[in-house]
């Protein structure tokens, strides 16, 4: 089942989204695309994740057609593009994916990756939108453990809700440290690229896992990626059936041995590795 996630500070997201990088790129799939995001919001993936680079901006309209009239039943979530996050930069920044969005407020902001401009600078202004009402919540994309911590003692660190990195079977290096701690801070662990983008093989134990349950590789792979009390997972399907499938995927109850196959398949490191990236 979809169920949400209460992070410190008050945020609540459920722990099942849906993604948009490269939807908003092409006029021909503007309104597939919308129809996608709608048909996940009926199914009660009440979460979408954008940015402003998606599409040079394209995607957060993709959104806003899709929230259009519903807006309070959809957790909207973009990000600021590292070149654009200092103090002015970020705020206007904020102003254009308002714009483009069609919405008063932003729920969740982040920071796509650490970049050029510190860390202090993008939270400073991230306080001044959160006072403003601009934004509800912030937080960090991309951040390492290391960077994070950093963040998290810095003015406005203690405030930051989630981290959005990519994790899915092929990637578990977060698991040995990165997800832990934000669990045991009460931040939320955004997991991107639950399929590798599609390019993920999911090979003979993962189908036979998935014949047990009568569901796809795919759904197997969601549901492992839900596993994690503080983890939401936001896959992209701009196919409608996909979209049926993720939203399915979320009450599938892996057993253990199913994730003891999973081990065996898509064995975690045994030391730590740095953040991997897409
Ligand atoms: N913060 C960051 O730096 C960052 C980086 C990457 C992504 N993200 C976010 O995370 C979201 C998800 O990641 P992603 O788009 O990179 O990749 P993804 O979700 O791993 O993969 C998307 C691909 O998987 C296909 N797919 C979706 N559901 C499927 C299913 N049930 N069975 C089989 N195939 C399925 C999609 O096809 P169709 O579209 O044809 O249905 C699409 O080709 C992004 O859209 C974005 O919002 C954030």
């Amino acid at each position: 089942m979809v169920y949400d996630i209460r992070t410190r500070s008050g945020a609540v997201m459920p722990n099942l989204g849906l993604g948009t990088w490269r939807m908003g790129e092409n006029e021909a799939a503007h309104r597939e695309e919308v129809a996608a995001l709608k048909l996940g919001l009926d199914l009660g993936l009440r979460l979408i994740d954008t940015a402003e680079m998606y599409a040079d901006g394209g995607a957060e309209r993709v959104v806003a057609d899709a929230i259009e009239g519903r807006r309070e039943e959809v957790v909207v979530v973009s990000k600021v593009l590292p070149h654009n996050a200092s103090h002015a930069g970020t705020l206007a920044a904020c102003e254009r994916s308002l714009a483009r969005l069609r919405v008063e407020r932003i729920d969740l902001y982040l920071l796509h990756w650490p970049g050029e401009h510190p860390v202090e600078e993008t939270l400073r202004a991230f306080t001044t939108l959160a006072e403003q009402g601009k934004i509800r919540h912030y937080g960090l994309s991309n951040f390492d453990l290391d960077e994070l911590t950093r963040a998290e003692q810095l003015p406005g660190g203690p405030r930051i809700v989630a981290d959005q990195v990519l994790y899915n079977l092929e990637r578990r290096g977060v698991e040995r440290r990165l997800i832990p701690w934000c669990a045991s801070r009460n931040i939320a662990i955004m997991a991107y690229s639950p399929f590798e983008q599609g390019r993920f093989r999911p090979g003979g134990a993962l189908r036979r896992v998935a014949a047990r349950h009568d569901v796809s590789p795919a759904q197997v792979a969601l549901a492992w990626a839900l596993r994690h009390d503080n983890v939401v997972a936001i896959p992209k399907a701009a196919r409608l059936a996909h979209v049926r499938d993720n939203a399915k995927a979320a009450e599938i109850v892996l057993t253990e041995e199913d994730l003891a196959d999973i081990d065996r398949a898509f064995p975690p490191p045994r030391r730590d590795v740095p953040l991997e990236t897409l």
